[in-house]
């Protein structure tokens, strides 16, 4: 981090100055009252016959030095203990708003003699270090979501380009058709995606919480993708109850069970299997998915939930990393938890619990 360095000229806006000056004279005729009061006092007790002038104005003098070193002390302590630290806080605070995340302010005494300024100081610099990090994540956000975009979109237009040439051959044509369709819905499911998540993360979510025969509504997400299991011959056991009721959204649990089945169908090779249980007691229901597919690393178990991560890069062109980081973001809104076991090249065990209400 950058510490911030002192700029000593005045900012331009600070118009209003305790003036030294304007100071002084408040303080001196308070004194002088003050000194007066004391001389009534004294006269109706004691008695003063005379007064001199040299004797009055000798006061006078001694009390213009006392407001002196007043004034000074406290614009002293005005210049190094507020001033100071509120010119570099602001001066500060300007540099973030630029757009610069690595300005430090330095606190000006050592922790164990720390006053609120200090404290304000560190709690500052770590509110910036937080923006900081947050400021990051957003630019790296931008910038995978644009390049995720880029792939299908340049498909897209060199095969359009290449459909309108005028003596190209049906059957290219078709399969020219075909990969621009496959491409649009790339596009299609990343943005979905990513307008889901930013939903997700920034708003506050009221959903509308129906109650649902979730047996029957995980039956048929699965069905949903009895297409692509056949296409790939996967063995498909299923195991649910029945009749089995829960308070939840529909939509939202559509997201969890259609991200986890894709996953379960994409990794794992023909003639693999896909295990589907579904339990429930008084409180909760458990749903397991597991496969027979290529499993995940520890490391890919540890980032599984991170935006944009893949574990597999010759796969990254069928998904967009985007899935388990909704599912587990669906999940927590849902009030349940999702585990998940994996064992590179055997299969990977996913387990969801939802409260029934
Ligand atoms: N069932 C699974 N078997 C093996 N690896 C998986 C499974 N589910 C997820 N993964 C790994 O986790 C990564 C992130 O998953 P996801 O967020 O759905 O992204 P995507 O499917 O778009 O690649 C995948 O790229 C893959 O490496
Ligand atoms: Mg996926």
């Amino acid at each position: 981090m950058r510490k911030q360095k002192e700029d000593s000229r005045i900012d331009p806006r600070v118009k209003r100055k305790l003036s030294y000056w304007y100071g002084f004279l408040i303080i001196f005729w308070v004194l002088m009252a003050l000194a007066v009061a004391q001389a009534f006092i004294y006269n109706s007790y004691v008695g003063i016959d005379h007064m001199p002038l040299f004797y009055v104005l000798s006061m006078v003098g001694f009390w213009a030095i006392v407001t002196l070193v007043i004034i000074s002390i406290i614009f002293y302590q005005k210049k190094y203990y507020f001033d100071k630290p509120m010119k570099a806080m602001s001066q500060a605070a300007k540099t973030v708003a630029e757009g610069d995340f690595s300005v430090c302010i330095e606190p000006y005494h050592k922790p164990e003699k720390y006053d609120y300024i200090d404290v304000m100081f560190e709690d500052f610099n770590k509110m910036v270090e937080e923006l900081g990090s947050i400021q990051t994540l957003k630019n790296d956000i931008v910038g995978n979501v644009s390049h995720e975009m880029k792939t299908p979109l340049s498909v897209i237009q060199s095969y359009a380009t290449a459909l309108q040439k005028a003596d190209l051959s049906p059957v290219y044509a078709q399969d020219y058709i075909d990969t621009i369709v496959e491409a649009s819905k790339k596009l299609d499911s990343l943005i979905t995606n990513v307008l889901q998540l930013n939903k997700l993360e920034n708003q506050e979510i009221i959903l509308d919480i129906e109650k649902l025969d979730f047996s029957r509504q995980l039956a048929e997400a699965i069905l949903k993708h009895e297409l692509l299991i056949e296409e790939k011959n996967l063995k498909l056991d299923i195991d649910l109850e029945e009749n089995v009721f829960i308070a939840s959204n529909s939509g939202m649990l559509d997201i969890v069970w259609n991200n986890i089945l894709s996953n379960a169908i994409k990794f794992t090779d023909p003639n693999g299997k896909i295990t589907i249980t579904q339990t429930s007691d008084a409180k909760k229901v458990y749903v397991q998915i597991s496969d027979t597919g290529c499993g995940m690393s520890q490391r890919t178990l540890s980032n599984l939930f991170d935006k944009f991560y893949q574990g597999d890069p010759s796969r990254a062109s069928e998904g967009n990393g985007l899935g388990m980081a909704l599912v587990l973001r669906v999940v927590n809104l849902l009030k349940g938890s999702i585990t998940v076991e994996s064992t590179l090249g055997r299969g990977t065990k996913m387990k969801v619990e939802l409260p029934r209400g």
